[in-house]
């Protein structure tokens, strides 16, 4: 099969597309014609070794869906020829409030979906909602399934809530977006981009600041009020702003740290408030049904920008880095 392997790091340059052996099938695994991938920034990041637990060589990919083309002697419930879509969530453990230490992601350190085919544990195989293309399917997983945790799981996002999501340029945050809209709660987002805000209104956000404007977090204020919830993965200096912007009893929740770490942190506004701040990462396998449950209820259908092809995943690694994308990036595979 033709697959993008990753031998050494030094970023996307590095990504070579070769012929590969599908190796033999364990007894409780499913092999899949891979249809469409998507990238996610982690696929970026490993290659520039910017990862923990890096191990090459190794197929990229965490995202993908496909065609079942056999499974495991073991491995009941799943017909070959079934349209598929892959949890990349690899051994997340029995408890959903958080993954077992073994918790890996699919693409590193075990081969991922760019490629023709992928072999993954038949636990981690769904039916593809019918709604969803081939490339929309692929887009949602990984992204898909941390904002559903960080919203719902974590984030318990009720009705008529005023939701902030900071950075809307992020993935993760145009599924927070999507779904918070969907289950009619108020959400604004800021971005360093006019027309990312106006995107987002257009999708049912109802305002949004530019975080590079000195004044943001007051003038978002004075348009938004407090918020009762605030799902962000940026971090850095701008927390504070996130504390003092969430409602008293409110809640953040935080799934990355793009900016680093919160300087300087305001204690007293936290204890004060009887705010909450909780941590999520990806999502259970629980989490993962539930997100294709309000997929299919809503028809939500991913965001895409753009679709490059296997052989182009260099190039669509090095789209990824100039982060203009608003929507994933997909790879389809002939
Ligand atoms: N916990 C988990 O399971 C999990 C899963 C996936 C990702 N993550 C983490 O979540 C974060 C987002 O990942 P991603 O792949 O969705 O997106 P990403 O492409 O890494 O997000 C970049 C976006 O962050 C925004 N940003 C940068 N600086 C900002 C600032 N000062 N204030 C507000 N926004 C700022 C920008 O938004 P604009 O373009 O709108 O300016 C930019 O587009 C990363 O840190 C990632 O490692 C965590």
């Amino acid at each position: 099969m033709k697959a993008a392997t990753l031998y050494e790091t030094g970023g996307p340059e590095k990504v070579i597309i070769e012929e590969k052996s599908i190796r033999d099938l364990k007894d409780n695994e499913v092999l899949i014609k891979v249809k469409s991938a998507a990238l996610n920034r982690r696929d970026l990041f490993i290659t520039y070794g910017l990862y923990p637990g890096m191990k090459l060589p190794c197929i990229l990919g965490a995202d993908g869906a496909g065609v079942v083309v056999k499974v495991g002697k073991d491995v009941t419930g799943i017909q070959e020829g079934s349209e598929v879509i892959i949890d990349p969530g690899l051994n997340w453990g029995e408890n959903n409030d958080f993954a077992q230490q073994e918790f890996r992601i699919l693409g590193m350190p075990s081969d991922g979906t760019f490629a023709q085919y992928v072999i993954v544990p038949s636990s981690n195989v769904y039916r593809k909602p019918d709604h969803l293309s081939f490339d929309e399917a692929a887009a949602l997983p990984l992204a898909g399934v941390t904002a559903y945790r960080a919203l719902f799981t974590r984030g318990q996002v009720q009705k008529g809530e005023t939701v902030l999501i900071p950075g809307i340029g992020s993935g993760v945050a145009q599924y927070l977006l999507q779904m918070a809209v969907s289950v009619g709660a108020n959400v604004y987002v800021t971005s360093s981009s006019e027309e990312k805000i106006n995107r987002a209104v257009m999708l049912g956000a109802k305002g949004g600041v530019n975080y590079r404007d000195e004044n943001w977090a007051k003038t978002l204020k004075n348009q938004m009020g407090s918020a009762n919830l605030i799902v962000d993965g940026v971090g850095g200096p701008g927390f504070n702003n996130l504390i003092q912007l969430t409602a008293p009893g409110g809640r953040i929740v935080s799934y990355g740290a793009t900016n680093g770490p919160v300087p300087n942190c305001v204690m007293p506004k936290i204890f004060f408030k009887n705010m909450d701040i909780l941590g999520t990462t990806m999502g259970s396998p629980r989490d993962f049904e539930n997100m294709l449950t309000l997929y299919e209820k809503y028809e939500l259908q991913p965001m895409i920008d753009r679709t490059f092809s296997l052989d182009e995943t260099k190039e669509a690694l090095m789209y990824m880095g100039e982060g203009k994308n608003f929507g994933k990036i997909v790879i389809r595979i002939e």
